[in-house]
């Protein structure tokens, strides 16, 4: 099982957009995927359709309850989604209440290892307890990111931020909501990334079938998969899956009835 952070200190940047995706690109190659909806914001959750509210959800953070309990299926074979919860709002105290605070979510996770391939994590924007729980949980953190000086300093920030705490989570940015009319977005992307984090190949663009994401409450790989957003982030996935290794799928058993 491999865990992915998508994060950004920045809100707005594409991170529930990417997960969503992601998400549903791997559940397509087979791959047995799980979303942990961690934003209060429960917008991962209700792209998937599900109901937020996870009865109990103070006591799944402070272990006294099992994830697997609260995991709901979606509308797609192989696609799981843990839901948020308002309560999530106060995870920082909840998890600052625990014995070992920055360990806590992959104690938490560790049991789901034997039922999924994949764990995306869709994290709220901001740098706390909770990132830096993400951080020690995740394989590989994804970090969408617009492409303007701003971004890049936040990206800065991150990667100090990692260094100093002498976390080693590699760390794959992309450029996401790119414009390629921007100037300053074609400047940006030519630019060589810090060295610290590994910038994929794959630009995911703006675009209005990603914004349609919130009517048709679906993943644009399934609604359009054809257009140019659709693509790009099966371009992204296949990148991913390529940087990740040990990411294959459990072999479906043809049953003869
Ligand atoms: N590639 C894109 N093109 C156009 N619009 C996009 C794109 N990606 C995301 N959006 C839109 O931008 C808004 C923010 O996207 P999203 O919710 O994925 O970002 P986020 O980083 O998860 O935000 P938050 O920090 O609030 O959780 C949404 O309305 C979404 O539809
Ligand atoms: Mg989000």
């Amino acid at each position: 099982m491999k865990i992915l952070g998508v994060y950004n200190i920045k809100g707005g940047v594409g991170k529930t957009a990417t997960a969503v995706n992601i998400a549903h690109r791997a559940s397509l190659d087979g791959l047995r995927t799980l979303i942990w909806d961690l934003d209060p914001q429960a917008a991962a959750t209700f792209y998937l359709r599900v109901k937020p509210k996870v009865k109990g959800s103070k006591k799944i953070i402070k272990g006294k309850r099992e994830l697997d309990d609260v995991v709901k299926g979606s509308d797609y074979p192989g696609l799981d989604l843990l839901p948020s919860d308002f309560a999530y709002r106060n995870m920082d105290l909840l998890l600052g209440e625990q014995k070992k605070p920055a360990v806590q979510l992959l104690r938490l996770l560790r049991p789901l290892s034997r039922e999924y391939d994949l764990i995306l994590l869709d994290c709220p924007p901001s740098i706390s307890l909770v990132s830096e729980n993400i951080f020690r949980a995740a394989d590989a953190l994804l970090l969408p990111t617009i492409p303007t000086t701003l971004s890049l300093r936040t990206m800065e920030q991150l990667l100090d931020f990692m260094q100093g705490h002498k976390l080693r989570t590699p760390v794959y940015a992309f450029y996401s909501m790119v414009d390629r009319r921007k100037r300053m977005h074609q400047d940006v992307i030519a630019t060589p990334g810090d060295p610290r984090c590994t910038v994929l190949d794959t630009v995911i663009p703006y675009a209005t079938e990603v914004e349609r994401m919130g009517l048709e409450r679906r993943p644009v790989t399934d609604y359009a998969p054809r257009s140019a957003a659709g693509r790009a982030y099966d371009a992204l996935w296949k990148e991913i899956r390529s940087q990740l290794s040990g990411l294959r799928p459990v072999p479906r058993v043809d049953l003869p009835f």
